[in-house]
């Protein structure tokens, strides 16, 4: 894990292996940032012209190294873009900040220190840089043989020493311990995503968040498939009977003795996605690893709220089955009673999540939380709808909707909101039972949430993340987000957590 700290040092006077510095794009060309002033000194004022020379523009995204300059500590200077620069004494935006900040992490694979030499005005940026830079700095070797030559294996960046915030301003500190309790935790929801189904399942994740419990002061219960069948969990037993992994329910409960909201956070946890009977085609199975993404965003969310010790309660419900074709599992045709009583015909074993979560949000309901929110890789119809790096919002209350879109933004994740529309649910009546899992297939990704609604306890707010988009990540890196797991959702369920516990919401 990279270690954070908040350096007195100036950036010239810092012992690190590398400098990082900000470049933007001016009306003239590139521009240097707030906080490299001393190195741009260093170069005789010239460091604007030296990365024009090498062909830098500031552009988001874009890296330029450069050997250091006498007087500076670090042998090198890595100077990242920050896009187009503020308007004067404007501010640089917070994820211009982070995705800068990773981009550098990204880079310095391997190395033991960087000092990141970026703009900070307020505690806000530093919390960017720090978030950017460790989520950054992720790497997922657990399964590389040592002394390969992967870059990975190098190891994360060692430290990040974040130059310009005050170690003994009260609020840089926090905005420094915040990001650091953040960016753990989302970097630990990405390493179960990655974590191979071989490893990860229903009881091996049950036994994570078991574990974490025991750390972090947080309740956690697990219903094992002898207890749900008692339950009578016809989803979960469902969904889960086709493997040789049982199902399983867990519950975390973070409590605060001075909360006075409950917010409860469903997730699925779909271990391995195949299909089942219906099982899917070749090349559409081949990370359905990260088919539990939402669970590892919720229990992330839960940990990070302990962790914090924000003062609101927050139960977390992992939905957790591995859905596999065998002799035992679960047939198109096959009616299942679920936990809240309502029985479901399945007509396709591939839409599993719905089923699992319909039992999870039956649940999380009987506590009467002040609202629920639920997080799952559920369609391939919203990847279609918003693409690869937006989740899609849905909820029974507009102005519930309104506020996890907002908060998405303000915490640099992009989301969309999307209808329920009424007339989508027809399409999922059955002829022999309360409602098929399946309906039309334009606006599949809105069917799903309309089944889902029907296992939302009476007068319960409650919204639905589709996060099947934004969770796995397949194309080349960018910014702080890595190949494969992301961790998407975490700094939304987390924000939302603090809003609730300031009482900011409803
Ligand atoms: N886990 C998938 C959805 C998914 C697709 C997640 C792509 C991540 C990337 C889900 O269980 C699924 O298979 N959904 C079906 C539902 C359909 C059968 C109604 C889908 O979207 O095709
Ligand atoms: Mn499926
Ligand atoms: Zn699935």
């Amino acid at each position: 894990m990279t270690a954070l700290t908040l350096s007195t040092a100036g950036a010239a006077t810092l012992r690190a292996d590398a400098l990082v510095v900000g470049v933007a794009q001016g009306a003239k060309g590139p521009v240097v940032a707030p906080g490299a002033e001393a190195v741009d000194k260093a170069f005789g004022g010239k460091l604007a012209g030296v990365l024009e020379t090498l062909g830098a523009s500031g552009a988001e995204g874009e890296l330029t190294k450069l050997p250091s300059a006498d007087g500076l500590k670090a042998p090198v200077v890595i100077a990242v873009g920050l896009g187009a620069a503020p308007e004067k004494d404007g501010a640089y935006d917070a994820e211009a900040l982070r995705r800068a900040a990773g981009v550098a992490a990204r880079a310095l694979t391997g190395s033991k220190k960087a000092a990141f030499a970026l703009p900070v005005e307020a505690a806000e940026d530093v919390a960017a840089i720090a978030e950017g830079a460790l989520l950054g700095a992720y790497s997922f070797a657990a399964y590389r043989q040592n002394g390969k030559d992967a870059k990975d294996v190098k190891g994360p960046l060692g430290e990040v020493a974040v130059v310009g915030a005050k170690p003994r301003d009260k609020a840089h500190k926090a905005a420094a311990e915040r990001a650091v309790a953040l960016a753990e935790e989302i970097n630990r929801a990405r390493d179960l995503v990655n974590t191979p189904p071989n490893d990860l399942f229903p009881e091996s994740f049950a036994a994570v968040a078991t574990a974490a419990g025991k750390e972090h002061g947080i309740k956690v219960q697990v219903l094992d498939e002898k207890a749900l069948a008692k339950g009578n969990y016809g989803g979960l037993l469902g969904v889960g009977q086709g493997s040789v992994h049982g199902p399983r329910l867990v519950k975390l409960a973070y409590t605060h003795p001075k909360a006075e909201k409950t917010l409860a956070l469903v997730g699925k946890g779909i271990t391995y996605d195949s299909g089942g009977i219906s099982l899917k085609p070749a090349g559409h199975n081949e990370t359905m690893k990260c088919d539990m993404a939402g669970a590892a965003a919720v229990f992330a969310a839960v940990v990070t709220a302990a962790r914090l010790g924000l003062k609101v309660n927050v139960t977390g419900w992992l939905a957790l089955a591995e859905n596999m074709p065998s002799g035992s599992a679960t047939r198109p045709g096959d009616v299942l009673r679920m936990y809240s009583g309502k029985t479901v015909e399945v007509l396709n074993t591939d839409a599993e999540g719905r089923l699992v979560l319909a039992d999870a949000l039956w649940k999380a309901s009987e506590e009467k939380p002040d609202a629920i929110v639920d997080v799952a890789t559920l369609t391939g119809a919203m990847v279609l709808a918003l693409g690869n790096r937006t989740f899609g919002v849905m909820a029974n209350d507009d102005a519930f909707r309104t506020s996890i879109h907002e908060i998405a933004d303000e915490v640099g994740e992009q989301s969309w909101p999307m209808p329920m529309p009424a007339e989508l649910r027809k399409g999922m009546d059955s002829p022999v039972a309360d409602i098929a899992n399946m309906g039309e297939r334009m606006g599949g990704g809105l069917v799903a949430g309309l089944f889902l609604q029907e296992f939302v306890g009476e007068g319960i707010t409650w919204a639905h993340l589709d996060i099947a988009g934004p969770a796995f990540h397949e194309s080349a890196p960018y910014g702080y987000t890595p190949k494969g797991g992301t961790g998407s959702a975490v700094r939304t369920l987390v924000r939302l957590a603090e809003r609730t516990a300031d009482g900011d919401l409803g």
